[in-house]
């Protein structure tokens, strides 16, 4: 197959390419750059010894779409990872997130569908479920849009709600959503991984630059939880099992609305990562136990069966393969893609 991935040059979007170009399948990547670096686009030659070429601009603008099918088209499928993704930020710029989460989407729809793509797979998220009773979430738990705390996960969910409704008045059209839980990790060279801009939202990028000595401490955010520990549960997925999943979803693709979350359904605490992350650093990192943060859940993880039983796909690292892959990519990258 020949696959757009919209957002490719991104954390989940590069691991997704290694995986496609492994499988025999041809990728096109565009992106406005706006969170990753241009030099993803080397790294994936490196690693699959496959050129791969990136197109630079934004998903949102139909002409740059048409002009990406008219030079690298046709293409079969198109993979929408191009998105604004950290729930904090998205509280406070909520137009933004719900300008470019589905402005993308309606730009990518209108040209792919113009050119008669078979197959748009979705990266939607496990916190478009609203009803922590349902754990471990199915694809079939609550998704109550009143009930989210957060313009990330509504605009999800709603662009959700739009790809069902095309996909309703075009039959022949396979829409995929896949429902990320926690992706973590990175590509066992080192060469690609997650490199976000500024001081890290989320824990595993934290840990990583408090590791390679870039931040001070960790700052466990509550151990009062009704869990285990007290600490947090998340279902944290490697971003190689992740990229997999993608593979298979296009692979086994049909006519018709689909969904699946791609997780482990095996939750880990704040505490047990960080006990992951020490055992692959080899020392004792500094942490301090501070204040729950705002919009935090104890839990949340899911149930990936349906993956399993429909995709034959099923995570298989565990969260030392995560924690030490991390290590690996930021020792070779402690400023990341500027490094
Ligand atoms: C994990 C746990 C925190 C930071 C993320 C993404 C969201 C979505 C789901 C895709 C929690 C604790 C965190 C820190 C901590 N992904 N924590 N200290 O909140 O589950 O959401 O995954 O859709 O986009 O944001 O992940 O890594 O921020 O938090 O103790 O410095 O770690 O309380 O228990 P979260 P996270």
């Amino acid at each position: 197959m020949r696959v757009l991935l919209a957002g490719g040059a991104g954390y989940i979007g590069a691991h997704t390419a290694v995986a496609l170009l492994e499988a025999g399948h041809e990728v096109i990547l565009l992106d406005n750059l706006d969170n990753t670096s241009a030099v993803v686009a080397d790294r994936l030659e490196q690693i699959t010894g496959t050129p791969v070429t990136l197109v630079v601009g934004d998903a949102t603008d139909d002409a740059v779409v048409e002009r990406t099918f008219s030079a690298h088209g046709p293409f079969d499928a198109i993979v929408h990872f191009a998105a604004h993704k950290a729930v904090g930020e998205s509280t406070q710029k909520p137009l933004d997130y719900y300008a470019n989460n589905l402005d993308s989407t309606f730009a990518l729809l209108r040209v792919g569908l113009a050119h008669g793509i078979r197959s748009f797979v979705f990266s939607s998220t496990g916190t478009v479920y609203s009803n922590p009773a349902d754990l471990p979430f199915t694809e079939a738990g609550t998704r109550d849009l009143v009930e989210l705390s957060n313009p990330y996960s509504k605009s999800k969910l709603i662009n959700e709600v739009v790809l069902a409704d095309v996909q309703r008045v075009t039959p022949d059209l396979n829409v995929t959503l896949l429902r990320y839980f926690n992706p973590v990790g990175a590509h066992e060279s080192g060469l690609i991984g997650e490199d976000p801009r500024g001081i890290p939202n989320n824990l595993m990028p934290f840990v990583a630059r408090v590791a390679v000595g870039s931040l001070p401490e960790i700052n466990v955010f509550g151990d009062d939880y009704d869990t285990p520990d007290g600490t947090g549960l998340r279902d944290y997925i490697h971003v190689v099992d992740l990229a997999e999943g993608h593979v298979a979803a296009l692979e086994k693709a049909q006519p018709g609305l689909v969904s699946y979350n791609l997780g482990t359904g095996r939750p880990v605490s704040v505490r047990e990562l960080i006990a992951s992350f020490e055992k692959a650093v080899g020392r004792e990192l500094p942490k301090v136990v501070a204040p729950r943060r705002a919009g935090d859940l104890a839990a949340t993880y899911c149930d990936p069966a349906k993956a399993d039983a429909e995709l034959g796909w099923k995570a298989r690292l565990g969260i030392d393969d995560m924690t030490s892959s991390v290590w690996t990519w930021q020792q070779r990258n402690p400023r990341g893609y500027d490094s």
